[in-house]
């Protein structure tokens, strides 16, 4: 064979490689994007993460950390832990938040109950919520805290549960309710400052209404799936989900 005609047949095999790798690239892709996102087999599992931790970097790190672990000062949640603010943490569940977002400025993004600001005149925009006194709200924090003396913490859990309207939210048990983003204030995650008490005084005086951006339109359906998975798997890095079928 001519060193010419090796060269070219050299390099029609690399071109139906590439063509190949591409086509594989693509199928993946696809099948992908059509799966059952909670129950992925191996092979689109590990095709996802990296896309997805890529997509992360770009879009998401600036606000929840190139490590996912979030910033409690900005009230942006961990991704890391299992602990969710929204649904029960499935990749499909996730997928959905990061498509429309938490309380986005797009019209399509749930309308979530907001945290009432109990310092101001008047707390909630929609709901007729009583503002609450200093005192009132140092007395809530040793109930929730179980600081400070019995008698104040008695006094905190009556507002909790009656006047402050906060068990309409939180439940009686103050657990919160992941339908509709209401924070669990008895574990010891905080979205917003250190769990101190001048860090809950400030989130009950002011209010939260923490946003995340909507990512559809901006991502496609690929990178919304490889996303959800790649930030399913911050939080289940031992157990990838991969009961494949
Ligand atoms: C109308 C619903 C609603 C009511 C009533 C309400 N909350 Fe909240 N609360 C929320 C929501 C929603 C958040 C999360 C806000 C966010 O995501 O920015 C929140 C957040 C908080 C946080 C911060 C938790 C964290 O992890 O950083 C504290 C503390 C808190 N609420 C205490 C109270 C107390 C005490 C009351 C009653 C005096 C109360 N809430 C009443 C909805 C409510
Ligand atoms: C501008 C800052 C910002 C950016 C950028 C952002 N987020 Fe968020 N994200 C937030 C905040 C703040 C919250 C908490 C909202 C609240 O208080 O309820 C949140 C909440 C979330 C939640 C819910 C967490 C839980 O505990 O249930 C997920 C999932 C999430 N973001 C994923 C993403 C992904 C993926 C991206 C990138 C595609 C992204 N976010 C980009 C600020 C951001």
């Amino acid at each position: 064979m001519k060193p010419r005609t090796a060269a070219l047949l050299g390099l029609a095999a690399l071109l139906a490689g590439a063509g190949a790798w591409m086509w594989h690239g693509r199928d993946l892709d696809r099948r992908m994007v059509m799966a059952d996102p909670d129950v992925l087999p191996a092979d689109l599992f590990a095709h996802a993460v990296p896309l997805g931790r890529e997509t992360f970097a770009a879009h998401c790190a600036s606000c929840h950390g190139a490590d996912g672990k979030g910033d409690s000062a900005r009230g942006v949640p961990s991704l890391v832990d299992i602990d969710r603010l929204y649904g029960a943490g499935t990749v499909g569940d996730i997928e959905q938040i990061i498509a429309h977002g938490i309380r986005a400025a797009n019209g399509k993004s749930r309308a979530f109950a907001i945290m009432p600001a109990y310092a101001t005149a008047r707390p909630s925009p929609t709901e007729a919520i009583p503002p609450l006194t200093p005192g009132d709200i140092s007395d809530v924090i040793d109930y929730l805290l179980k600081t400070g003396n019995p008698e104040s913490a008695r006094r905190g859990a009556t507002i909790f549960g009656d006047r402050g309207g906060c068990f309409d939210c939180h439940g009686a048990d103050a657990k919160g309710d992941p339908a509709v983003g209401v924070p669990d204030l008895t574990d010891a995650i905080w979205l917003s400052g250190d769990g101190s008490r001048d860090a809950l005084y400030n989130t009950i005086a002011r209010g939260s209404a923490g946003m995340c951006p909507a990512w559809l339109g901006t991502l496609d359906a690929r990178a919304l799936r490889a996303t959800a998975v790649y930030v399913h798997s911050l939080s289940h890095p031992a157990t990838p989900p991969l009961p494949s079928r």
